[in-house]
């Protein structure tokens, strides 16, 4: 099967194949063909280039492109797609002036959800995953990292991590999973925390793993809810067990779970909106990327992470959602483009760089994914009639993707 696109305006986010992340000032860099085609066979990229190098291709299927941009499928590496229910309540809680952290010490946030996904069944939460599924890959999304975390009792989070594999077998989406049972500490284990921890590391990570469920450990290391020395105690269990750590930190306080991450080999440290100086440097020289979730800060109103001082101290920057029904009801990423232009200061060229091929990176596919590179998976976006690329981050709130094509095929079409 063969699926030619030709008459490109642009091909964007050309990279060799042996990139796997950028770091510093190569976020700038975004290579761009004008005039281009690019052919697909089976679900992978065959060959792409200037449109006069373009030799006819008998019985492929073509699209005609004229106007409109090419460029790799978002790789969102940061979601909490499975959860049940809403809190517009809590939303309005905080127009009338509560914190994030008020509403959740009066027994919102986390807790919240997780006694509404308590009661909920698989077909239930696998059906409202797969819509938001498929909102997601309306706005360019072809590859996504889902966690776990709104279960907090063993039943109730290998029932997300089922979800989640279920959804794997229904969807286009190439999908990661994430046990993040230690999120928060439940309510029947209030005045017993190490209880909990203790049924992480003894029954939790042990059943998940022997299921093979998840591919990543995570931690919400933060005052209030797990301390540096749980989380490096939680994370060194997942990783006996497989499962590689990608964590939650420094989202309100530093308080040096960067570092600690970072000794664990943490794929990804993910929030930052609180960054000291030793923080930086303990990410030099690093394996980890810094995870930024640019809505995450808009809806709730807390401070935006210093992307520019990342990429100043020759860091890498992934830009994820972060989708979830407390702090982020969206998994809109050309919102999180245009908001971390906007807000974070980020160039165009790095932000696209942040949600493809970095993205990748923070879920371990960037031998797959993330890039126009010959032999990996044809996950791409066709654009709207736009002037420019960067029309899509300046353009804040538009409806700019006009197909998402994954595996090969055209998964979505506008209109
Ligand atoms: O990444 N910060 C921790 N977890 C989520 C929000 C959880 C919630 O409010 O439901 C986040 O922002
Ligand atoms: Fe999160």
């Amino acid at each position: 099967m063969q699926l030619l696109i030709k008459n490109i305006k642009a091909l964007g986010g050309i990279l060799e194949s042996d990139v796997e992340w950028l770091k510093g000032s190569q976020m700038s860099d975004w290579k761009l063909i004008e005039n281009a085609f690019l052919l697909i066979e089976n679900d992978q990229i065959h060959s792409f280039g200037r449109m006069e190098d373009c030799t006819s291709v008998e019985n492929a299927n073509t699209i005609d492109a004229s106007n409109r941009y090419c460029i790799p499928a978002w790789c969102d590496s940061h979601t909490h797609l499975v959860f049940a229910g809403t809190r517009e309540s809590e939303f309005v809680d905080r127009i009338n002036g509560l914190s994030y952290e008020e509403i959740a010490a009066r027994g919102g946030g986390i807790l919240n959800s997780a006694k509404r996904l308590e009661n909920a069944s698989e077909d239930e939460l696998l059906e409202a995953v797969s819509k938001r599924a498929n909102e997601i890959i309306k706005t360019g999304t072809g590859a996504v990292e889902i966690k776990s975390g709104y279960g907090l009792s063993t039943k109730a989070e290998l029932k997300i991590l089922r979800v989640a594999q279920k959804l794997k077998q229904i969807s286009p989406l190439t999908i990661k999973t994430t046990f993040l049972g230690a999120h928060a500490i439940p309510a029947a284990f209030k005045a017993n925390r190490r209880g909990y921890i203790d049924l992480i590391l003894n029954e939790m990570i042990p059943q998940i793993a022997e299921e093979k469920l998840a591919d990543y450990i995570d931690v919400f290391c933060e005052e209030n809810y797990f301390s540096v020395d749980e989380m490096t105690e939680i994370i060194e269990a997942g990783k006996q067990y497989g499962m590689i750590p990608k964590v939650h930190v420094n989202q309100f306080n530093a308080i040096g779970g960067i570092k600690a991450a970072v000794d664990a080999n943490a794929r990804s440290v993910d929030h930052l909106e609180e960054l000291s100086d030793d923080d930086i440097e303990a990410l030099q020289g690093a394996e980890t990327i810094a995870t930024l979730l640019p809505s995450c800060s808009f809806f709730i109103q807390i401070p935006f992470a210093p992307a520019r001082r990342l990429i100043q101290n020759n860091l890498a920057v992934a830009l994820a959602s972060d989708y979830n029904p407390g702090s982020t009801p969206s998994g809109n990423i050309p919102f999180v483009l245009s908001l971390a232009c906007i807000k974070m200061k980020m160039k165009p060229e790095e932000a696209f760089n942040a949600v493809t091929i970095n993205g990748a990176y923070a879920m371990h596919l960037s031998n797959t994914h993330g890039s126009i590179t010959k032999g990996k998976k044809a996950n791409l976006i066709l654009t709207q009639k736009i002037p420019s690329i960067n029309y899509i981050p300046y353009a804040f709130g538009g409806d700019h993707i006009y197909q998402t094509i994954l595996n090969g095929k055209i998964s979505y079409t506008n209109g």
